[in-house]
């Protein structure tokens, strides 16, 4: 997959969000790099896209040699690289009495130290482009979630990331936001639905626009900070949460 359409490599890029940001890319001319750790479910994506528009690469987060040879074919094999999508992420919600240093860490190892190994491996590449990075925050770096510390650090730190990675790189022109969603429908909600994590009644009649997202209206947003229409907008957090977190309608 070698052209001179402009290239994303997305984390998590095999489901959900991630694979709403990549459908949308390919839909505006681009093709794509789908980065997951999921093997069946990357061949499954990269199967229902159009030939020769994306591929896939089998890549943890977690694991810097796994990163570091993601890049490496990406530096191999694409003619360019014009946007890096961090939207590889879980969920586990737990008492945070009872949670554990490793269940933790390995929320910060995957959303934040993940995202940060992500765009420090890109970053070369990027610069030579003039590309721009949007990583994954959350609704969850604005509240406090019940059960949800380690999701909470992990999302708000993504904001931190992002505001320094934007300044230092900024410079050099590329440019690093984020978004953060509201609650979106995809395997990681359903998944909290079906075990009782989460009750999706509320979380409707709590959203001004009275329902869940679906991840291409996620999607929108990230093909905005990835492309040229946002030139001018670097280290910004945009909330895309159908007014959830503005909401004064309350008392
Ligand atoms: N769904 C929501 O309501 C919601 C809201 C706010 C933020 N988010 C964030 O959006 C991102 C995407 O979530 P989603 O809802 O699309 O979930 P999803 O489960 O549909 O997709 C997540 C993808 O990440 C991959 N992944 C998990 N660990 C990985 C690792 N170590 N390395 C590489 N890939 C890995 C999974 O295999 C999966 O394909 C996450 O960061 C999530 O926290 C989701």
């Amino acid at each position: 997959m070698s052209s001179t359409a402009p290239v994303a490599f997305v984390t998590g890029g095999a489901s959900g969000i991630g694979l709403a940001v990549v459908n949308r890319w390919i839909a505006e001319g681009g093709h794509a790099v789908i980065a997951d750790v999921r093997v069946e479910s990357l061949d499954e994506a990269v199967g229902a896209l159009p030939v020769g528009t994306a591929r896939g690469v089998v890549c943890d987060v977690t694991d810097r040699a796994s990163v570091d040879a993601a890049r490496a074919s990406v530096a191999g094999t694409e003619a360019r690289l014009d946007a890096v999508v961090n939207s590889a992420g879980i969920a586990r919600p737990e008492p945070s009495s009872a949670i554990t240093d490793a269940a933790f860490q390995l929320m910060l190892e995957i959303h934040v130290t993940g995202s940060m190994r992500v765009c420090r491996a890109a970053y070369p590449l990027l610069r030579a482009s003039g590309g721009a990075i949007v990583n994954v925050a959350s609704v969850a770096a604005i509240a406090g979630l019940p059960e949800r510390a380690s999701y909470t650090s992990a999302k708000s730190a993504i904001g931190g990331l992002t505001r320094t990675l934007a300044v230092e790189w900024g410079r050099t022109g590329v440019r690093v936001n984020a978004v953060a969603p509201g609650y979106v429908r995809t395997a990681l909600t359903d998944k909290l639905i079906r075990d009782g994590d989460l009750n999706d009644e509320p979380v409707r009649s709590r959203t001004p626009l009275g329902r869940f997202a679906e991840p291409d209206e996620i999607a929108g947003a990230v093909q905005f900070l990835a492309g040229l229409a946002s030139s001018f907008v670097n280290g910004h957090v945009l909330v895309v949460d159908g007014g959830l977190t503005i909401d004064g309608d309350w008392y």
